[in-house]
């Protein structure tokens, strides 16, 4: 039984929703990374309390927001941030933009670990620098051993096999790493669109050999609230002293409470000499300043948007479970076992056809957009993203139009 209706079908169409206005008129589209539910009640009503209020002039930051990012790290990641560290910002991709800006060179190298957010592309080629793309190394024998080996797919739950499909290949990050104008990894924790949630061991890792090679991480963990239930995520920052000092984390109630419009976010960077180059650049790119509502909602969300959440992810997960029973009546499209996020990646390279292809395929034939998975880099070939964050209803309708297709 749920307390808030995750099932209601608000129609988003005309609103200049970006998920429903451009999605090449798909009447499905379960596509970019928003979700088709009405935010918390505490939220909504922090916004109605600042309309009623009526005057809309320029903002600061308030320690209670602070205290609201601090308290749920601590409550909810057990991980202990101090009021100094963070930085507010519209957003984790002006964050990760300015960044990059800020600590490279045009002609530079910064590393990602692909497939990955398409954004993170943009970020780099936008400031002039190379993308190294660093491919996670994918063990479809292994998913494929496995599936022949049980009856349904539900059994591909366990944290190894799901840990095991997709791992870092470090050999290959750390050549990558080794070259001087190598300056930056970008990396997403937990991972979109693969679902890994990192454990504290890679993290580790990731950290040691950056610090080695003198190359700044900025781990981007705006999903880090939408874990399966039962699953925490770990904080970059949090597994050792390295990691703490050379890492910009990039953390926002956006993805996981639906405010993405809001444009409210924030980084966090223990080490001092990082923290002001990056408050500079925030300020240079004039992308340090919230709106009137940007605070209000980010403190509803923290301090009151519990209840919700452990709700939403129950919700999240069940329309998994509904996808993974589906797509096990269909050898040629194999679900890869994930941990986080409401995005599911699904290999089709069996269907004989691109990610685009697929993509283009469904979307004519069905009405339902699914995101190609070339978006995400080369290794995303083949691929296809679904969202699940919309009512139970519209999900099963989706999946009864792709069934009369495939
Ligand atoms: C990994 C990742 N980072 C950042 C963003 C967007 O962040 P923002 O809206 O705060 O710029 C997304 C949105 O899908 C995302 O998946």
């Amino acid at each position: 039984m749920y307390k808030y209706n995750f099932d209601k079908m608000t129609d988003r169409k005309g609103t200049g929703s970006y998920k429903w206005d451009d999605c090449k008129n798909a009447a499905y589209p379960l596509w970019v990374a928003d979700m088709d539910f009405e935010a918390a009640p505490p939220i909504r009503k922090a916004l109605e309390d600042r309309v009623a209020h009526g005057i809309f002039g320029y903002n600061i930051i308030p320690d209670n927001w602070y205290d609201s990012y601090i308290s749920w790290w601590d409550r909810r990641h057990n991980f202990k941030m101090e009021k100094d560290w963070l930085v507010f910002c519209t957003g984790v991709v002006p964050a990760i933009s300015s960044t990059v800006r800020k600590l490279t060179e045009p002609g530079d190298n910064v590393v990602i670990l692909t497939p990955v957010y398409n954004i993170f592309f943009n970020s780099i080629i936008n400031n002039g620098c190379n993308v190294c793309e660093v491919p996670l190394i994918y063990r479809r024998d292994l998913l494929d051993n496995h599936t022949a080996g049980v009856e349904t797919s539900s059994n591909l739950d366990s944290d190894c096999i799901t840990r095991d499909i997709y791992t870092i290949d470090f050999d290959n990050m750390e050549k990558v790493l080794s070259d001087d104008k190598t300056k930056l990894l970008i990396f997403c924790n937990p991972h979109n669109p693969v679902g890994r949630i990192w454990s504290a061991d890679e993290l580790r890792k990731v950290g040691e050999l950056c610090a080695k090679h003198n190359v700044t991480v900025l781990s981007d963990e705006i999903h880090c609230d939408l874990t399966d239930p039962g699953k925490e995520y770990v904080p970059f920052a949090s597994v050792s002293e390295t990691c703490k000092n050379i890492s910009i984390t990039a953390i926002a109630p956006t993805k996981a409470f639906n405010i993405a419009g809001m444009q409210t976010a924030a980084v966090s960077i223990p080490n001092l000499d990082l923290r002001k180059k990056i408050w500079r650049a925030l300020n240079t790119d004039e992308v340090a300043e919230p709106n009137s509502f940007a605070i209000p909602v980010t403190i509803a969300a923290f301090n009151e948007g519990e209840p919700w959440l452990l709700e939403l992810r129950r919700y999240i997960f069940e329309n998994k479970q509904i996808v993974k029973d589906f797509l096990s009546g269909y050898p040629k499209l194999k679900l890869i076992p994930s941990e986080a996020t409401y995005l599911l990646w699904i290999d089709c390279n069996d269907m004989g056809l691109s990610g685009e292809e697929l993509s283009e395929k469904l979307i004519k034939e069905t009405g339902v957009y699914l995101t190609a998975g070339e978006e995400y880099g080369k290794s995303g070939a083949g691929f296809l993203r679904m969202n699940i964050a919309c009512p139970r209803k519209r999900l099963e309708e989706a999946l009864e139009l792709l069934n009369k297709v495939l």
